[in-house]
């Protein structure tokens, strides 16, 4: 597995990380603790080092999960978490009061939940789950991270992006607050590549590229007789004729680059991983089956020149969130 620098902090972190939101179990169906501790295990086994997760993932139940994996191995494994919105509004709304969202205590307090949950003395990385720029320099927030800095609690700071606009985290880059961005990046969402990408390698801030996948969409296997469970969240995300819409544009970008559907996974991986800005892709994957295949892409080999130019006509962005 390779592994490149997480921008400033200077962490050396595996090109492909583990994505931790699924084995929550709560807003996506069908894990099992067992078979996630397997995946997990297997993935650190094959080199990977980085797990993101988050106290908002199954209630602390993600959090719990990445604590029985890593401990033992916290000289290993480099954990990321993440402090979820007072309001519970996902994603932040613009023009609130920042203290609706997050305050000094309030990310302590979070923070040392997340330290039980885990396990852990320390957290390596730190994120704010909801952001918009209108936080830069608002309430007292700030003050909560370098205290949770100077005690040791976290090691370094970031945030996580809202869905599908980049563009809302310019200013926290070119702010020097974060250590760390983290973002929607994937063969339909091109965006990142216009503005924030080049800030962040400007100033040497970190990129974690989350829903590398499209939730799914982009592993091939979403059809449009795909049934998900009601309560999963991915029968809200592909709702309506979601599924068949996006399969179409996937058959074509297989038809494009001429490979099999099957092979679709580790180009979508692929894809993210030949911009140099991105220090880490962080795929969802709940089995050892999925770990091990993913794991491979993070060989340090990117797409060429020309695969990447067939799959530029694919950018293509719209907010399934809703
Ligand atoms: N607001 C935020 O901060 C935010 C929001 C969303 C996500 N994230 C982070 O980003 C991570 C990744 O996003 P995500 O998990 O939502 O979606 P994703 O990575 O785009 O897609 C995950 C889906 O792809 C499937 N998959 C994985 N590897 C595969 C393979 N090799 N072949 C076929 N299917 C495969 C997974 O199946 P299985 O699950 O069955 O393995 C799962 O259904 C999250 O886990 C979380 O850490 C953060």
């Amino acid at each position: 597995m390779n592994r490149r620098t997480l921008g400033r902090t200077g962490l050396q972190v595996s090109e492909v990380g583990y994505g931790a939101w699924g084995i929550g179990a709560k807003q996506w169906i069908g894990a099992s603790d067992e078979e996630s501790l397997r995946a997990l295990r297997r993935a650190i086994d094959l080199g990977l080092n980085f797990i993101d997760t988050a106290l908002a993932y199954g209630d602390g139940h993600s959090e719990k999960i990445v604590g029985q994996t890593v401990r033992g191995r916290r000289d290993q494994v480099y954990v990321a978490t993440k402090i979820p919105p007072k309001n519970r509004r996902w994603p932040a709304e613009r023009q609130i009061p920042v203290e609706q969202a997050y305050t000094a205590d309030y990310v302590v307090s979070c923070t040392e939940e997340s330290l039980r949950n885990l396990g852990t003395e320390t957290i390596d990385l730190q994120q704010l789950h909801v952001w918009t720029d209108e936080f830069v320099g608002a309430g007292d927030w700030m003050a909560g991270i370098d205290r949770l800095k100077q005690q040791g609690k976290i090691r370094h700071f970031g945030i996580s992006l809202g869905e599908h606009t980049p563009e809302n985290g310019l200013r926290a880059v070119e702010s020097g607050l974060v250590d760390t961005v983290q973002v929607i990046y994937n063969i339909f969402d091109q965006s990142p590549e216009d503005q924030l990408f080049p800030l962040c390698r400007k100033k040497n801030v970190g990129v974690l590229a989350r829903v590398p996948f499209d939730e799914g969409g982009l592993t091939g296997k979403v059809t449009p007789q795909t049934e998900f469970p009601k309560e999963d969240f991915r029968n809200n995300y592909f709702k309506g004729n979601r599924k068949q819409e996006v399969y179409v544009r996937v058959e074509k970008i297989a038809a494009d680059l001429q490979i099999s559907l099957d092979q679709l996974p580790e180009t979508a991986l692929r894809f993210t991983l030949t911009h140099p800005a991105v220090s880490t892709v962080i795929p969802g994957m709940r089995s050892v089956k999925n770990a091990e295949a993913n794991c491979r892409a993070g060989d340090g080999k990117g797409l060429s020149p020309a695969e990447i130019s067939k799959l530029r006509p694919h950018r293509w962005i719209r907010n399934y969130y809703r």
